[in-house]
């Protein structure tokens, strides 16, 4: 089957990417055909204004890609900007796609909002025509499955209608219909409770040292009512239990239990949470050292894998120019 799924570089990868990223190896490892690409088009749809970052966030992600086993002689590893092609076909998806599709996404009038509090005016082109151009990175490749988030949901809905209306429009039988191949997304909670993310500075990244998780779980909030080491503790209000039930799910039981009698203490159980999280990202460690010192490479890697995508791209253009008309 042919996969497709993007990452738009923004900030650090952490562990809550981590199920998103086992999917996408695990595709590879299974023997599809799989593009995977960063993509930094729709990062500037809201970040248009913090481009110094962007070059760091695109090597950071490739690497974190590496490191989490993506393999780039099983898998088409690429950059959107270098692949102009999903421009083109966006532009020509432009044409007949409604504006008001576009402003019914789901999403859409909830994040302007939610951005503009945050002092961010997404009230751009740009930023109501980020499914369109979705779209096309998708359809480009033909792809048939295309795994994410639950989040990304109303994006697939809103591409296999543009696929439909292309095919109907110039009669034709060209972009198959893309389905969404879903993670199961363990809802992942950063070190302070909320969510976890990078503005909330609350998150474990994917190339955290041993240290550094030891650190995190450390500050990890533990059952309030717990004060001395003979308290019974209250799993069900422990963030530390709730990553146990993601990473421990074998030895939860007995964690449950020692915490209620006091078996246990907070100080133990955060040390045993860590020693598991650094044996999930130990082959992580171990696979990224190997590209140290080596941007050079990395480099090479993503100009190469832009090329295949980009023969692929070409091929799909050339029957789409065919098929609307164009001289
Ligand atoms: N919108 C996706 C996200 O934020 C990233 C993305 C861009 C993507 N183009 C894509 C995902 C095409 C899948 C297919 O996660």
């Amino acid at each position: 089957m042919r996969i497709l799924s993007g990452m738009r570089p923004t900030g650090q990868l952490h562990i809550g990417h981590l199920s998103v990223l086992e999917n996408w190896v695990r595709l590879q490892e299974e023997g599809n055909e799989c593009y995977y690409f960063i993509s930094d088009w729709h990062a500037l749809t809201t970040h248009y204004d913090e481009t110094e970052s962007l070059k760091g966030h695109i090597q950071e992600m490739l690497l974190d890609w590496l490191a989490a086993g993506l393999d780039p002689d099983k898998s088409v590893l690429f950059l959107q900007s270098w692949v102009k092609e999903h421009a083109e076909l966006h532009l020509l998806f432009s044409m007949f796609t409604p504006v008001s599709w576009l402003e019914r996404v789901p999403t859409y009038k909830d994040q302007i909002r939610q951005l503009g509090e945050e002092g961010k005016d997404v009230a751009t082109y740009g930023f109501l025509g980020y499914p369109l151009l979705m779209s096309a990175d998708i359809l480009i490749y033909r792809a048939e499955g295309v795994p994410v988030g639950e989040d990304q949901l109303p994006h697939l809905e809103f591409c296999r209608e543009v696929a439909r209306r292309f095919n109907y429009l110039y009669r034709v039988n060209l972009f198959p219909e893309p389905q969404a191949l879903l993670a199961r997304v363990p809802s992942l909670p950063g070190i302070d409770g909320r969510k976890m993310s990078k503005s909330y500075g609350n998150v474990i990244p994917l190339s955290a040292s041993p240290e550094e998780v030891e650190e995190k779980v450390r500050m990890m909030v533990t059952d309030p009512a717990r004060i001395r080491r003979s308290d019974p503790g209250h799993p069900e209000v422990c963030l530390v239990y709730t990553y146990h039930k993601i990473y421990n799910p074998q030895d939860l039981g007995e964690i449950e239990e020692s915490c209620r009698k006091a078996l246990i203490g907070c100080v133990d159980c955060k040390k045993r949470l860590a020693d598991r999280l650094n044996r999930v990202l130990d082959p992580l460690r171990e696979r990224r050292s190997r590209w140290k010192d080596r941007g050079e490479e990395l480099r090479e890697l993503l100009v190469a894998g832009s090329q295949k995508a980009r023969k692929e791209a070409a091929l799909t253009m050339e029957r789409v120019r065919e098929a609307m008309g164009l001289f």
